[in-house]
C-alpha cells in the first residue's frame, strides 16, 4: 500500500487534526502524519506530542515580515518531506510564494460552502446572512483567501436559536470525518489535486 506523508498545520484545539491521526491510526488508512506545525503554542499540538509525532511552532511575532516569516514556515515543512500538507484550523494567511512552492499538496478545511463566507468568521457571517444551510469544503490552496479549487463540500442545516457554537460544533462533525476521507481518497489516487491555479 501506498503510504501518503501528511503534515498538518493548525492553531487551536485541533479536532480535526485528533480525527486525522486517529485515522492513520487504522491499519488499512493509507496516510500517516510526518508532523504537526503551528503558528502559536497551540493546545492542539498534544494530539501530536501525546503520539511522539514531531511538532513545531513558527511564530509571526518573531519574524520582521510576512514573507520572512513564510520562508521559515517552508523550511521546517521541507524537513519533514510531506507529499500533502493540510491546514486544518491553522488562521494563518500562506503568503503566495509558499503557496506556490507546496501548491496543488497543501489544501485547507474551512467551515463554510465556498465560495459563500470565505475568511476567518465563516460560521458567524452565515448566520448573520439567515441562510438555511452552510458547512464545510475542502479546497486547494491558491494564492486567494480560501478561493483554491474546491474538492468536497458537505453541507450542515442551521436550526433556530443556533449560535456560532452551536453551528460550528455541528459543522465540526461533519468536518471531520469529511477532511479524512478526502485525505485518503487523495492517497488513493481517486481524488486528483489540479495541477493548474484556478
Ligand atoms: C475548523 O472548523 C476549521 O475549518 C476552522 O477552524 C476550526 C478548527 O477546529 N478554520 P479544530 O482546531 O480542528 O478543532
Amino acid at each position: 500500500m501506498v503510504v501518503l506523508k501528511i503534515l498538518v498545520l493548525i492553531s487551536g484545539g485541533g479536532s480535526n487534526l485528533e480525527a486525522l491521526c486517529e485515522a492513520c491510526e487504522q491499519e488499512n488508512y493509507p496516510a500517516r502524519i510526518v508532523a504537526v506545525g503551528a503558528d502559536v503554542h497551540a493546545p492542539g499540538l498534544t494530539h501530536a506530542t501525546e503520539r511522539n509525532i514531531p511538532t513545531f511552532v513558527v511564530s509571526p511575532s518573531r519574524f520582521s515580515s510576512r514573507d520572512a516569516w513564510g520562508d521559515a514556515l517552508l523550511e521546517h515543512i521541507r524537513m519533514y518531506q510531506p507529499d500533502l500538507v493540510v491546514s486544518a484550523g491553522f488562521m494563518r494567511i500562506i503568503p503566495p510564494h509558499v503557496v506556490e512552492q507546496l501548491s496543488p499538496h497543501l489544501i485547507n478545511t474551512h467551515p463554510s460552502l465556498l465560495p459563500a463566507f470565505p475568511g476567518a468568521h465563516a460560521v458567524r457571517d452565515a448566520l448573520a446572512a439567515k441562510v438555511a444551510q452552510s458547512g464545510v469544503t475542502v479546497h486547494v490552496i491558491d494564492a486567494g483567501v480560501d478561493t483554491g479549487p474546491v474538492l468536497r463540500q458537505q453541507a450542515v442545516l442551521v436550526r433556530p436559536g443556533d449560535t456560532e457554537a452551536t453551528l460550528h460544533e455541528r459543522i465540526k462533525a461533519v468536518e471531520r470525518p469529511l477532511l479524512t476521507s478526502t485525505v485518503q481518497a487523495i492517497a488513493l489516487g481517486t481524488l486528483t489535486l489540479p495541477t493548474q491555479h484556478s
